[in-house]
């Protein structure tokens, strides 16, 4: 299942950096990213480097860098967008430093030869002005010594520049998204025209290869998941299935009675799933629990509980069997910044012996050189429902972190901008973690909202009312806790909210969407729904998107229906500065 990695994508922090390497393995050619400092020695072997975007300037002393010797190892190097700046800021060009910078679409002018094709193997086949994508502010005002410029834009000189007999290839932009028309046939001429790499990748019908790899790693011992609900553990579970037999393979769902509605019962439809039902011990350990931080503990250390419980009654420390887990291709990725995350929200406790089984390699993780679309199609060709292959990402946790509580009754605060709402949320600013209150304004305008949050200081998230059924300055926020009832009136109001967008197709144009229960009513109906819909490439940054308007119309008049509920409103923060979760 793992090759030798003919193409390397050298990670300088830009959020593309994984969609570069699955660009790559799209086109049949087997790639891995790795940090961008990785000393050139390690990287002997490759046929081709990659160095990715990222956000920094080259003269920001703590911004990425590579090892100038991979300039000399032998293997060609393309430079993308800040990858293009630190190649001509190492080799002797210069980096201006932009003012405004250049986001968007643009178009790029490939300079032409004698007869009116481009001599570049890098643009092989492709002639005159393009449709790109840039994204950046400082640029390359001179190529280094020793390299030509192939084309500008209007606004960057040097937009892409070359020095073939060295191996080395740089742009501006970004052929890696979807905006620049021919950016495929750019990664292609790299790859096959430049690098010589041989397809050694084929990114369908890969499931027979892993069904050997899984019957090599478990030998003749039996493989336990703990399936979570959620698109990876349940393919991994699924190919251990396949490869070693349903009777050699135990997978244990938990119901921690924090799940989405239908999500446990679409579960029973999993072939070899075992129901480990825990609602009421869950239910029990958070009664009267409203700070974020401890509900995560005790779901954690609840969900270590009914581990215990499972491994040890069914035996499944003894050396017969292995842990088997849907770890993916960014989950093994330190510079993913997964371990930032961490420091913001806490996740899981690990039971000791799992922890025993994981440090003795006593482990099979059949997904953890796929990328998560392509784990949907290994899905597919196992033939499980679309229901849980197209699922959104979900947290352990559950309902539990979108429904907040709050210790006391507490007043808006009207300012000048809008209402100051006391409920607290989680946010993520520089790389600390804020908990703070929310201010709610009036119109749905992301623009509006980024103002705000960078000129006002003690919030951290920006709602808009969508619809409520009293005016706002009548609204409260009421004592409230973690109760059935209003674990109830979440589900209802999220199944609301999924079913919709799915009918709509809405859910199709967005990573994920949250809909979380804020103590924010009036006595009778005490509590509204805020809509967190968001674009993400990887979870560590989020975009808080737009929804068409007849939908908000359909969904918030729904919503409005529901016992209980008195507002419905829309979270539009990124993230930075909130957090994609509440809590
Ligand atoms: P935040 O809220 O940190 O979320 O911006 C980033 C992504 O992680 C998910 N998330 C979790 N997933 N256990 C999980 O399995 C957790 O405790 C957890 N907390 C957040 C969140 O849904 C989003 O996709």
């Amino acid at each position: 299942m793992k090759t030798a990695a003919q193409i390397i994508v050298l990670d300088a922090g830009g959020q593309y950096c994984h969609l570069i390497a699955r660009k790559v393995r799209d086109l049949g050619v087997y790639s891995e990213v790795r940090p961008s400092e990785t000393p050139a020695a390690e990287l002997a072997g490759a046929r081709g480097l990659i160095i990715s975007g990222g956000p920094n300037s080259v003269y920001d002393p703590s911004s990425p860098t590579v090892d100038p010797a991979i300039f000399q190892n032998g293997a060609c190097v393309l430079g993308i967008c800040y990858g293009q700046q630190l190649m001509a800021h190492l080799l002797g060009g210069t980096v201006q430093l932009g003012l405004k910078g250049e986001y968007g679409l643009a178009t790029f002018d490939l300079f032409a030869n004698g007869d009116g094709g481009c001599s570049s193997m890098l643009f092989k086949g492709i002639s005159g002005a393009q449709q790109i994508w840039m994204s950046h502010r400082d640029l390359v005002s001179a190529a280094p010594p020793g390299f030509s410029v192939l084309g500008s834009t209007a606004t960057c000189a040097v937009a892409a520049i070359e020095a073939p007999a060295r191996g080395l290839y740089a742009v501006q932009f970004h052929p890696e998204v979807v905006h620049t028309t021919r950016g495929r046939e750019i990664l292609s001429n790299f790859l096959f025209e430049i690098c010589n790499c041989r397809r050694d990748w084929d990114p369908r019908h890969r499931v027979p290869q892993i069904e050997d790899e899984i019957r090599r790693c478990v030998g003749d011992r039996n493989v336990f998941f703990f399936v979570s609900g959620g698109v990876d553990s349940t393919v991994a579970c699924a190919l251990c299935q396949r490869a070693l037999g349903a009777e050699r393979v135990e997978g244990v769902y938990v119901d921690t009675g924090l799940m989405r509605e239908g999500e446990t019962d679409s579960m029973r439809h999993v072939p070899g799933l075992s129901i480990e039902s825990a609602e009421a011990q869950f239910l029990d350990a958070l009664d009267g629990v409203r700070d974020p931080e401890r509900k995560r503990h005790i779901i954690g250390e609840e969900f270590v509980r009914v581990q215990e419980r499972v491994v040890e009654s069914r035996h499944l420390l003894d050396g017969h069997w292995i842990l088997g887990q849907g770890t993916i291709y960014p989950d093994t990725i330190e510079s993913g910044g997964t371990e930032k995350a961490a420091v913001i929200k806490t996740h899981h406790n690990r039971v000791p012996g799992i922890q025993r089984l994981i440090d003795a390699g006593r482990l099979v993780e059949p997904l953890r050189a796929y990328y998560k679309d392509e784990v949907r199609e290994i899905g597919r060709e196992l033939g499980l429902p679309a229901e849980i292959l197209d699922r959104h990402p979900f947290p352990g946790p559950g309902l539990a972190i979108r429904c907040l509580c709050a210790e006391i009754d507490a007043d808006l605060q009207a300012t000048a901008e809008g209402y100051i709402v006391p409920v607290h949320s989680v946010g993520v600013q520089g790389d600390s973690r804020s908990y703070a209150p929310v201010l709610c304004i009036d119109v749905l305008d992301h623009a509006r909202a980024t103002e705000l949050i960078n000129r006002i200081s003690g919030v951290n998230r920006v709602i808009a009312r969508v619809r409520t059924a009293t005016p706002l300055a009548e609204m409260g926020v009421r004592a409230s806790a973690l109760t059935p009832e209003r674990l109830a009136r979440l589900r209802h109001a999220d199944a609301i909210v999924r079913r919709r967008s799915r009918e709509s197709g809405f859910d199709r144009r967005i990573w994920q969407f949250p809909v979380v229960l804020i103590p924010l009513g009036t006595a009778g109906a005490p509590d509204s729904v805020v809509l967190r819909p968001i674009d993400s490439v990887d979870g560590m940054t989020a975009q808080s998107v737009e929804m068409p308007d007849d939908l908000l119309k359909s969904i918030s008049m729904e919503l409005l229906g529901v016992p209980g509920v008195s507002g419905v409103f829309y979270d539009l923060t990124h993230k930075p500065p909130a957090t994609i979760e509440w809590e």
